[in-house]
């Protein structure tokens, strides 16, 4: 069949069985894309509390996907959701719920020690043959397989936000990831209905490493008083054709999450350590000391409470 010539071609391990840690944002939503391509998928977390954050996640995006599809069918939108739900299962055991898993994706906190704690554990735990891969954006892959004696079948996975609409996945490659792996990575995205692209393992990958310093120099512009930040945003879209100007986009990703990236870059980035390109900048610092963190908290370079 096609498929097995495809497999011939470049050599790929199914992935049927996905287990994904954390449940936030980010995970909720690769646990989704993932049931919906028909894999079973157990989303884990270390309360009940998250899980069933994450869960209320899935179910609003589920229904409002379905409500498109089925428009005036209750009943189909109904078995949809609940088909698609069917193949998620929850637990809070740690590496124990990734027993079965040909593949592991981790989408917990941002924190280098941590996520080196989790797969040192799912080292142990996980069979020989899974696949580990992280949606870290802004970790060094390599240093987060270290924990483990698989660095051959380690990865990145980065998904975009949010997930269930976004096409995008960065496949990234460290010096030791394996052929069978990476291809089985690029196979699984596919199944995803999803489009990959690879990169190597280097600071923000590709498009983390043009989109952060592009908002940076966007509030550079502002602190040297240039230009206003509703005249930025309004000239890169209706000039550039960008969908968001890049104060709106850098609401919506989150000021705090901007600032840890180009912090980290500033202090230790391949490349990048010491450049005027991710420099710390007042402003920005200033609205992120004040909660003013972008959408999600009401207000960052915009006021969201007011509209
Ligand atoms: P989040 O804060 O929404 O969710 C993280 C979840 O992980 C929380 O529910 C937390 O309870 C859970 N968690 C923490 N430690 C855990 C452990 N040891 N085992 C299981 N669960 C654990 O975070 P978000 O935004 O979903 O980000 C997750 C990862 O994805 C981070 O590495 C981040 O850099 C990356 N990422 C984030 C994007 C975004 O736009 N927010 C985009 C692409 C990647």
């Amino acid at each position: 069949s096609a498929a097995m010539l495809a497999t011939a071609a470049g050599d790929v391990q199914p992935i049927k069985n996905v287990t994904v840690f954390g449940s936030g944002l980010m995970g909720a939503g690769i646990v989704q894309v993932s049931a919906q391509a028909g894999c079973q998928v157990t989303m884990v977390d270390v309360t009940p509390d998250a899980l069933a954050k994450g869960e209320k996640i899935i179910l609003s995006s589920l229904k409002r996907t379905a409500k498109k599809k089925y428009a005036e069918d209750a009943a189909g939108a109904q078995s949809f959701v609940d088909q698609i739900m069917a193949n998620i299962h929850q637990s809070t055991e740690g590496a124990q719920a990734a027993t079965k898993a040909d593949l592991v994706v981790e989408a917990i906190v941002e924190n280098l020690t941590v996520k080196q704690k989790l797969f040192a554990a799912l080292d142990e735990a996980a069979p020989k043959h899974t696949i580990f891969a992280s949606n870290t954006s802004s970790l060094k892959i390599a240093d987060i397989a270290e924990a483990t004696q698989r660095r051959d079948r380690f990865a990145g996975l980065h998904f975009f936000n949010p997930v269930p609409q976004m096409k995008l996945v960065e496949v990234i490659r460290t010096r030791d990831t394996s052929d069978v792996v990476f291809n089985s990575l690029l196979q699984f995205c596919r199944d995803l209905k999803k489009a990959p692209v690879s990169c190597k393992d280097t600071p923000g990958f590709i498009v983390n490493r043009l989109l952060v310093p592009y908002l940076m120099e966007a509030v550079r512009i502002v602190e040297r008083g240039e230009a206003s930040i509703a005249d930025v945003d309004t000239a890169m879209k209706l000039g550039a054709g960008y969908p968001m100007g890049p104060f709106e986009l850098a609401d919506f990703v989150g000021l705090d999450t901007v600032k840890f990236i180009i912090d980290g870059w500033y202090t230790n980035g391949d490349g990048l350590k010491g450049k005027e390109l991710v420099a710390p900048s007042k402003l920005l610092n200033d609205l992120v000391a004040a909660g003013k963190l972008g959408r999600k908290s009401g207000e960052g370079f915009y006021n969201y409470a007011q509209k």
